[in-house]
């Protein structure tokens, strides 16, 4: 049985892809499944959390029971749920695949073919939401003791820098814990299995060996359980 070791604990996690509208019928988005977090979703509400996802496109269909779900579109607005929800929560989990960039204009009606061939599509930058709940964190808008988490896909292989780019993004970020996932030759995104590493902000490394995201979840929750204050009363 499943030790019932995260009971109370609120945990927010941000599920899938964004979608950056471009037209009425056309956005910019990607591949993510949303299959991670809604694992890590299901593994927490299994050990006793109160869990929300904030899910954007995903490809699981993600009704777990005993889980809320609040379904957002693009960067923007999840950024907004996430920094109202990360204030009353306590853990915060960024798994969501958040787009870079997006239009710039949104066309009312639909981009229509021309004869001079496709227009350019400019882009701005979308705001890094997992560095500003750090940011928050540190500006005392969400409690000092909740603990972020995030993720980090990285191509190439283990003496290829998946494991330095992790390291890097951890510092860069801020975040307490960071899941490094080696992705590319189909591993990752839309897969049932995930493999990578777990960092964290004291300086901790765990090989996570591939295995099913489910597998991920438990891994990656026994650290966060470690981070969570007073959970070695529960
Ligand atoms: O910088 P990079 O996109 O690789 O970082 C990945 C982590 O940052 C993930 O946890 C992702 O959810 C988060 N992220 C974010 N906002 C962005 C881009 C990424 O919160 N605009």
């Amino acid at each position: 049985a499943l030790p019932h070791d995260l009971a109370g604990v609120r945990v927010v996690i941000s599920a899938g892809g964004t979608r950056e509208p471009l037209d009425p019928v056309r956005f910019l988005g990607n591949h993510s499944s949303g299959k991670q977090g809604f694992a890590l979703a299901r593994a927490a509400a299994q050990r006793g959390a109160i869990v929300t996802v904030v899910a954007g496109s995903t490809a699981d269909p993600g009704d777990p029971a005993g889980v809320g779900i609040v379904r957002v579109s693009d960067a923007q607005h999840l950024a907004e749920e996430m920094t109202k929800r990360a204030a009353e929560a306590d853990v915060v989990i960024m798994a969501a695949a958040v787009a870079d960039f997006r239009p710039v204009a949104f066309a009312e009606s639909k981009i229509k073919k021309s004869d001079t061939g496709p227009a350019p599509i400019e882009l701005t930058t979308n705001p890094d939401i997992l560095r500003g709940l750090v940011t928050d964190r540190e500006a005392g808008r969400i409690p000092p003791e909740t603990v972020i988490v995030g993720f980090a896909a990285e191509t190439g292989d283990e003496t290829g820098g998946v494991l330095d780019h992790g390291r890097a993004k951890l510092r860069r970020k801020g975040c307490d814990l960071l899941v490094v996932n080696a992705v590319g030759d189909g591993k990752a995104f839309g897969t049932e299995d995930n493999t990578g590493w777990l960092l964290s902000a004291t300086g901790t490394e765990t090989a996570l060996p591939l295995g099913s995201k489910t597998l991920m979840s438990s891994r990656i929750l026994d650290e966060v359980r470690a981070l969570v204050p007073g959970s070695d009363d529960v």
